[in-house]
């Protein structure tokens, strides 16, 4: 049994897990060029906040490799652009350009293209082994909240292959079966692309979690029937007020949380806050292709040219949060004065004091 891992930095390449492919082939790319790396993050081949903003920041370094500048001058242009390109790849996640502003503020202390180079590589790796650290840190204060609590639900997948290690909402169920504590897991299958059925499901089996996988629209029946005692989700970008924009269908969960009078729990470090957005409505929310939702797979389920609304995130209202658990710290109450507190924030967003 061991917890899977999605990125690595291996013989000075980018290495991926493909999340595409899983659960049934297990394939590992070398993203080479900038390229590679935005359209391994817009098809979804690595996901996941933090992972996003570890392949993003891994990607500049590698940009950065190719550019021959005479000056370094120069070359601080050119890495800017990699970062505004790299930045357009997905942009619900704030741990994307989270990542890419925080490698172009340090790559702005080198005197040559070439120290750049070794500062940007060197700032990529502080953010993936930052985010390992992190992730375990919000697994043990999970741990915590979730005392007593053995069924809980989720949905998507905010697991180690979407981090460095651990995952956010999964995490207290790795650290909790390398210590022997039994969760029973439900996995919400996550439409439309399944990262709950494909990637929670197979990530947890890996790791000798008992999971049991439901549909989406199964969820009210699972929690009365079940008895489910919490719902823990992970984020991908959460504003000032604590509004929480997460995989779709969260909010669906939030309110039958609030329904069945359970708590209801977001996971996420530091890097996905955005206090710069001052509440929900102010988050952009990605929309998908259609075929998303048309088809599983290559086969079609809708007739040809169906209208479709694909959003790939909504946002759960602060109000309907129990906590919000971060590597700093559980976060209850008043969102707005506490975020800020816990994390120990000043002046925009992600900066620590
Ligand atoms: O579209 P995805 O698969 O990138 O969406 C992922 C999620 O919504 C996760 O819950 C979120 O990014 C947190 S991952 C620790």
């Amino acid at each position: 049994m061991s917890i899977p891992l999605s990125i690595a930095w291996t013989d000075g390449q980018l290495v991926i897990l493909n999340q595409q492919k899983l659960p049934h082939e297990i394939d590992y790319l070398t993203l080479e060029t900038i390229e590679d790396v935005y359209e391994a993050i817009f098809t979804l081949k690595v996901r996941g906040a933090p992972a996003i903003g570890i392949a993003a920041a891994y990607g500049l370094a590698v940009a950065a490799r190719r550019h021959h500048t005479e000056t370094v001058e120069a070359f601080l242009e050119a890495v800017q652009t990699d970062a505004e390109y790299l930045g357009q790849s997905r942009p619900t996640a704030v741990n994307l350009v989270w990542a890419l502003e925080r490698l172009l503020e340090t790559v702005k202390k080198a005197e040559t293209a070439e120290a750049g180079k070794a500062l940007l590589l060197e700032e990529a790796k502080r953010i993936h082994q930052e985010d390992e650290a992190s992730c375990r840190q919000i697994g043990e204060y999970a741990l915590s909240l979730l005392e007593g609590q053995e069924r809980v639900m989720t949905i998507c997948n905010a697991g180690s292959i979407a981090t460095a290690k651990y995952g956010t909402a999964l995490a207290p169920f790795h650290l909790g079966s390398e210590r022997g504590r039994k969760f029973e897991v439900y996995a919400c299958e996550t439409r439309p692309v399944f990262q709950g059925a494909r990637l929670t499901v197979w990530e947890l089996q890996q790791s000798g979690v008992d999971v049991t996988l439901i549909t989406d629209s199964m969820a009210a029946h699972t929690i009365g029937a079940k008895g489910i005692e919490a719902i823990i989700v992970g984020a991908d970008r959460i504003a000032a007020n604590g509004d929480t924009a997460n995989k779709i269908g969260t909010l669906n969960l939030a309110i039958l949380a609030d329904a069945y009078g359970i708590p209801f729990y977001v996971a996420a470090p530091a890097s996905t806050f955005d206090l710069a957005t001052r509440s929900g409505e102010e988050i952009p929310i990605e929309e998908r292709k259609a075929e998303e939702i048309t088809h599983i797979g290559n086969q079609p389920v809708a007739p040809l040219g169906t209208k479709v609304f694909n959003p790939a995130f909504d946002v759960t209202p602060a109000h309907l949060i129990s906590a919000i658990i971060t590597e700093k710290g559980i976060i209850q109450g008043d969102f707005q004065r506490n975020i800020p507190e816990v994390l120990n924030l000043y002046a925009g967003k992600g900066e620590k004091s």
